[in-house]
């Protein structure tokens, strides 16, 4: 079931002669240049890995290619350059019905709203992607009312669609995407009121911890993509001009465009321990009777533990082994910065603080 998804040079060209615009952008011509002759060049050389397992979220202004993207991994949009692969198939090589019959095994897209079928129940709309594939209909139940379950839907199997809250039927839609390998997701939260949202994204995250789908998700919402995304691919003009987790994205911005965009998040709930440890630990050994932090330990309570300690934090991986240390002022250097550069710990303070680590 495991299976990665890879974008390959993409490229996406509305308009007349698309092949040429292809090799002109090759040649360093910009975007705006082809559009004064009426060619809109969508997406513009994507390339990008998505592991069995990985959220992969693509973030973007409207405009920057997002769903062309999108419609090109699952074969809807055919790519004017560049190859897609899924569970090593080029989907860019197949035939009109091979590609077909790919789509409906393994892929599936889900839309702003999960339309579902006003006329079917709840059960048969989750199925309904089973039902396609020619899953025989005990067995298209029996998966659909696990993934309904799974969704906390368990006893709605036989109402309609109506009878539901609106949360209740985006659980539906997602039930219903579960049932494939590959889950494509545009916007799919957005039109959801906050609470909802919320607790969507919170579902999600949960049935990916023991479904380990492969999953693109869309959003322009830089605070989805951060809670959603094990990888984040910031879209501008076309062009992925970032690929890496949250962390990375806050931390180490590609650009100022980036640096702009991540510029109000607030650092204290993206940033957890790994990436804000000093590791350069110059063979200190730790024995902490003391608190000590892990990995994954978040900002706020790395601050709170700081606050306690008159020494830095130590951090232990899940042997106990130490795996970075947390001065204070490193704290208030990824908070303070802009650009979340954090201060040279290279300082004397720093240094005695290592010792401290030492001796705990
Ligand atoms: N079928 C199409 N024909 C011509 N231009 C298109 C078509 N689809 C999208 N575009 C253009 O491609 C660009 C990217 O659009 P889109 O992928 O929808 O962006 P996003 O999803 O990020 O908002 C936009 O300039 C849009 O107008
Ligand atoms: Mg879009």
């Amino acid at each position: 079931m495991e299976a990665t998804l890879e974008a390959e040079h993409l490229y996406k060209v509305f308009g007349r002669r698309p092949d040429e615009a292809v090799r002109r952008l090759e040649d360093g011509v910009d975007r705006e240049e082809l559009r004064a002759d009426g060619t809109t060049a969508a997406v513009i050389d994507a390339s990008f890995t998505v592991a069995p397992g990985q959220i992969f979220v693509v973030m973007g202004l409207s405009g920057s290619g997002k769903s062309t993207l999108l419609r090109m991994l699952n074969g809807l949009l055919e790519p004017t350059a560049g190859h897609v692969r899924f569970d090593g198939q080029d989907l860019t090589g197949l035939s009109d019905r091979d590609l077909r019959a790919v789509r409906a095994r393994k892929i599936s897209m889900v839309f702003q709203h999960f339309a579902l079928f006003p006329h079917r129940s709840v059960i048969e709309n989750a199925a309904y992607g089973l039902a396609v594939q020619g899953v025989p209909r005990a067995e298209r139940e029996r998966r659909a009312g696990e993934a309904l379950a799974l969704c906390g839907l368990a006893g709605w199997e036989k109402s309609w669609p109506d009878e539901l809250s609106g949360g209740m039927q985006q659980r539906v839609g997602l039930a219903r995407a579960l049932a494939t390998d590959l889950l494509l997701m545009d916007e799919s939260f957005s039109a959801l009121d906050p609470l909802i949202r919320r607790d969507m994204q919170d579902q999600l995250l949960q049935l990916q911890q023991s479904l380990k789908k492969t999953i693109v998700f869309i959003t322009h919402d830089l605070n989805e993509a951060m809670r959603l995304g094990d990888r984040i691919a910031v879209m501008r003009d076309g062009r992925i001009v970032q690929t890496g987790t949250a962390e990375d994205i806050l931390v180490r911005p590609a650009d100022d465009y980036v640096a702009s965009f991540t510029k109000d998040v607030d650092r204290s709930r993206v940033l957890t321990a790994s990436a804000v440890m000093d590791t350069d630990l110059r063979g200190d050994e730790a024995d902490c009777a003391c608190e000590t932090a892990t990995p994954d330990t978040s900002f706020g309570e790395l601050c709170a533990i700081s606050a306690r300690l008159t020494h830095p934090v130590a951090v232990l991986d899940a042997k106990h082994k130490l795996v970075g240390v947390v001065p204070r002022q490193r704290l208030v250097g990824f908070l303070g910065d802009e650009q979340g550069t954090p201060v040279s710990c290279d300082s004397p303070r720093d240094a005695g603080g290592d010792k401290a680590v030492a001796r705990a």
